[in-house]
């Protein structure tokens, strides 16, 4: 499998000389020039079908156009202006839209920020100062972000937490519901939500819930590896925190914006959070985070609690409401169910003939195809084999939580695009399963 990978290879080589690693997540050496739309061009012009999205953050596609020309139209009047001390319009028309798209039909108050990490940061400092306490619930395997108040709340990779403390005190993790690898050998029949168990324990035990703040959950858990919990167990925990007057937070910052196939993953569910965080989607690839909380709880903070000079950047917040009218106009989320149900349906029909593929799950373009040995282990060599050789085809394709492929491509893809990625990705499965793919690309695809 020969293709000229040259100028990328030397910007992969000379970003290793002068860029901290520690800020990388190396798969292949694609260094990207253009793109458009689900197409994207390397700096040796292959072309790649794009299976990710930007890890989710371009939901519109690469460079909408309706976005460029915002962005351009915006940054001839003004690029930036400190938006802590001065007002601009956008900024008000845009968190009056995320109070209206988002559930909950109570007042709402919006404050933004620059990435998903300092929402969620932003997301503890509402929840400790509304509640009065300090503990908070996360998830084990979950991803929310590399500042300090996201780093505490993740449980990924150790890598995340050495040398680096002490992290945020008082932060708790708990497993995930997870039914393909139910820790209780139960079926959809059996189960009574043991799962919960564990979070019961702790509040009998040793996690007095009058010290619990809040407990935060994504809506499909991205990074443990796509995994849509049962609705029955999203509900129980609803009404655990409500009893025990313990915020709801959502997650949404990977699968907001219609990516699940309803505006935000917590619409399946029908639950109305207390806060939800936002990001990545959420101004089609510029940099932009936002809280949407009860009045109350946004109200709990004064200044200069949760201030970025570079926030409410007008040419982000013009991005951010063309990214809900393009959705809207495209009826992306539509796009999202019938796109998202066509490619479960092929790996299902992938499942029944290669053994290796144990579970497909998701919801609207959200979606793992978890990779296994015979014994139901992760199979995290065919998981980095196989991304690696789909690349060398053209499509860009990743995997999570070791041995989950992950499919999130932009909801503007066509149905000629996924069809060429399903049989780019199908051909990459029999050449794994053939032995033909090479163990040294094991060195560069890594992932997580
Ligand atoms: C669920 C979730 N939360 C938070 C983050 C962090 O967002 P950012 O990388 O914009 O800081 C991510 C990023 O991958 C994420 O997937």
């Amino acid at each position: 499998m020969k293709k000229n990978t040259q100028q990328c290879n030397q910007i992969v080589e000379n970003e290793k000389h002068y860029y901290s690693q520690a800020g990388k997540l190396p798969y292949f050496p694609l260094a990207i020039k253009s793109g458009q739309g689900a197409i994207i061009k390397d700096q040796d012009d292959n072309s790649y079908i794009d299976f990710l999205s930007s890890a989710a953050m371009l939901n519109t596609g690469i460079s909408h156009p309706k976005i460029v020309e915002v962005i351009t139209e915006q940054a001839k009047d003004f690029v930036h202006y400190i938006f802590p001390y001065i007002y601009h319009e956008p900024s008000v028309q845009l968190a009056k839209k995320l109070t209206e798209i988002t559930p909950g039909n109570f007042d709402k108050k919006v404050i933004f920020g620059l990435s998903g990490s300092d929402a969620n940061d932003g997301m503890i400092k509402f929840a400790r100062a509304y509640t009065g306490k300090s503990k908070i619930i996360s998830y084990i395997g979950s991803y929310h972000g590399s500042t300090f108040g996201a780093i505490s709340l993740s449980a990924i990779s150790l890598n995340m937490k050495r040398k680096i403390g002490p992290l945020l005190p008082d932060i708790h993790h708990i497993n995930y519901p997870n039914c393909y690898r139910c820790r209780f050998n139960n079926t959809c029949d059996t189960c009574s939500l043991e799962c919960l168990n564990e979070l019961e324990d702790a509040f009998k035990y040793y996690l007095p819930t009058d010290e619990v703040a809040a407990i935060v959950i994504e809506p499909i858990a991205g990074d443990v590896g796509m995994v849509v919990p049962p609705k029955k167990y999203m509900e129980k925990l609803y009404s655990l925190c409500k009893e025990n007057n313990i915020l709801f937070v959502v997650d949404e910052i990977q699968q907001g914006f219609g990516r699940t196939g309803k505006w935000f993953g917590i619409d399946h569910f029908d639950i109305e959070p207390d806060i939800m965080v936002l990001g990545k989607s959420i101004a089609s690839g510029l940099p932009m985070s936002a809280l949407v909380g009860r009045k109350e709880i946004m109200e709990s903070l004064g200044a200069p609690a949760h201030t970025f000079t570079g926030a409410g950047n007008p040419m982000a917040c013009k991005a951010s409401l063309a990214t809900i009218e393009i959705i809207k106009d495209e009826d992306l989320i539509s796009k999202a169910n019938t796109h998202g149900d066509y490619i479960r349906e092929e790996f299902k029909k992938m499942q029944e003939k290669y053994n290796i593929i144990g579970d497909v799950r998701g919801l609207g373009l959200s979606i793992g195809v978890e990779l296994i040995t015979d014994t139901k282990e992760k199979n995290s060599v065919a998981a980095s084999k196989i991304c690696y050789r789909a690349w060398e085809k053209g499509v860009l394709l990743t995997f999570i939580s070791q041995n989950v492929l992950r499919i999130q491509p932009p909801l503007i893809i066509s149905k000629e695009e996924i069809d060429s990625a399903l049989e780019m990705i199908e051909e990459s499965i029999v050449e794994f399963l053939n032995g033909e793919i090479p163990d040294e690309v094991l060195e560069t695809s890594k992932g997580w």
